[in-house]
């Protein structure tokens, strides 16, 4: 007989149990609600996108326009025209004079919704209809936004998850500026979200960018300890597996408080736990856990690094240091010349693999930290 495993490993399904967040959730709501913006930042896999969900969940009750779109791996302008379009149409198919309003208003595409038989649901493609391509193109959705936003008068909120992505396209600055002019004068509540959070706290927060002051600075920190420790029992006993306190306690402590690492760790000790979890069970999915994350952690965060910038890291993961400069812990972990430092140190932080806390830098994934601490 199978057996349901109550954690998960993907962004949050709306009706999945979902830990605390109570007060996020109402002050995003509020925002979405208000016409404010908001830029929601926090290190990879802290909960982001699952919480804006949600909020965009609570805004629909109060019949609030909810417009969603992604801009990972986003890769040209007229790409980003695109995603938009989608987005809109996606949302105004809901209710039909709205939807109307969009394709009267939206010149450059002709939405068409057709059955997907793989996925039982509609999918969208557009025609291109008005010939424009790239700036032209973006700036006429841009216009079409503004002008529907006009027309509706229900609040709209318009979540552009993984934001900062903009900046990797080598057309960047034009584009920041173009966004600018017209989300400034689109009646609607925008949520900036992303994990670089450096390069997105910079877009809002430089007196030199279009984007200066223009949302509210809302970072997402980590849940408190007892409130997830609370939850992952919780969750065991939901599904009649007896899970003490103090190794509830034990498991948020392995996983640092990290919530994509709870509900991991929670999944692997679930899998091989009967109707009790011990620690040795624990100790057993953290090792299975730290395997799986591998890949991820060779693949994705250490081989892209060039020579110098892995050393730093690997260096910092076993000692957090105020000065990784000084002439101790350069000879200490046998580190490359100061120049090299600062380049490698600025490309850590960019990438957010390292940031600073009270003056002390540290790797931002502390399960990561353990697993360089670990193997090199
Ligand atoms: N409040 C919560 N309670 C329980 N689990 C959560 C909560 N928020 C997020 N999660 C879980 O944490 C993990 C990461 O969530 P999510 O993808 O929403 O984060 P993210 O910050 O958007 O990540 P990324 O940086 O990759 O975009 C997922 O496994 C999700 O199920
Ligand atoms: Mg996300």
């Amino acid at each position: 007989m199978p057996r349901r495993n109550p954690f998960y490993l993907k962004v949050l399904p709306l009706d999945a149990p979902f830990c605390n967040r109570r007060k996020e959730l109402k002050e995003l709501t509020d925002y979405g609600y208000s016409d404010t913006s908001v830029v929601i930042y926090s290190p990879r896999r802290e909960g982001k996108t699952s919480l804006v969900n949600r909020v965009q969940n609570e805004l629909r009750k109060s019949d609030t326009v909810t417009i969603k779109t992604d801009f990972f791996s986003v890769f040209s302008v007229d790409d980003i025209a695109v995603r938009f379009a989608k987005a809109v149409f996606n949302e105004t198919r809901k209710y039909e004079p709205w939807y109307k309003k969009a394709i009267a208003v939206f010149q450059s595409f002709r939405p068409a919704f057709q059955p997907d038989p793989m996925t039982n649901t509609l999918s969208l493609t557009l025609t291109s209809v008005s010939g424009k391509t790239g700036f032209d193109l973006l700036e006429d959705v841009l216009v079409s936004i503004k002008e529907l936003s006009d027309y509706i008068e229900n609040p709209i909120n318009i979540f552009i998850d993984e934001f900062q992505e903009i900046t990797t396209l080598k057309e960047s600055a034009k584009i920041e500026g173009l966004l600018r002019t017209y989300m400034q004068e689109t009646k609607a509540s925008f949520f900036y979200v992303g994990s670089r959070r450096r390069i997105l706290f910079d877009m809002f927060n430089k007196r030199n960018r279009p984007f200066y002051k223009l949302a509210v600075n809302y970072p997402i920190e980590k849940i408190e300890a007892g409130e997830l420790a609370f939850w992952v029992r919780d969750q065991f006993n939901e599904y009649s597996v007896n899970c003490k306190d103090e190794l509830a306690e034990k498991l948020v402590g392995l996983a640092h408080r990290h919530i994509f690492y709870v509900q991991k760790l929670g999944l692997f000790t679930f899998n091989l736990s009967g109707d009790i979890v011990t620690e040795s069970i624990l100790m057993q999915a953290y090792e299975d856990m730290l395997e799986s994350e591998k890949t991820v952690f060779e693949e994705s965060y250490i081989k892209p690094l060039a020579p110098a910038q892995r050393h730093l890291l690997i260096a910092l993961a076993g000692e957090n240091t105020k000065q990784p400069f000084s002439k101790d812990f350069v000879k200490r972990h046998n580190l490359p010349a100061i120049s090299t430092l600062q380049s490698a140190l600025k490309v850590l932080l960019n990438e957010d693999l390292i940031h600073v806390q009270n003056d002390v830098y540290s790797v931002v994934d502390k399960v990561f930290q353990d697993y360089l601490v670990k193997n090199y």
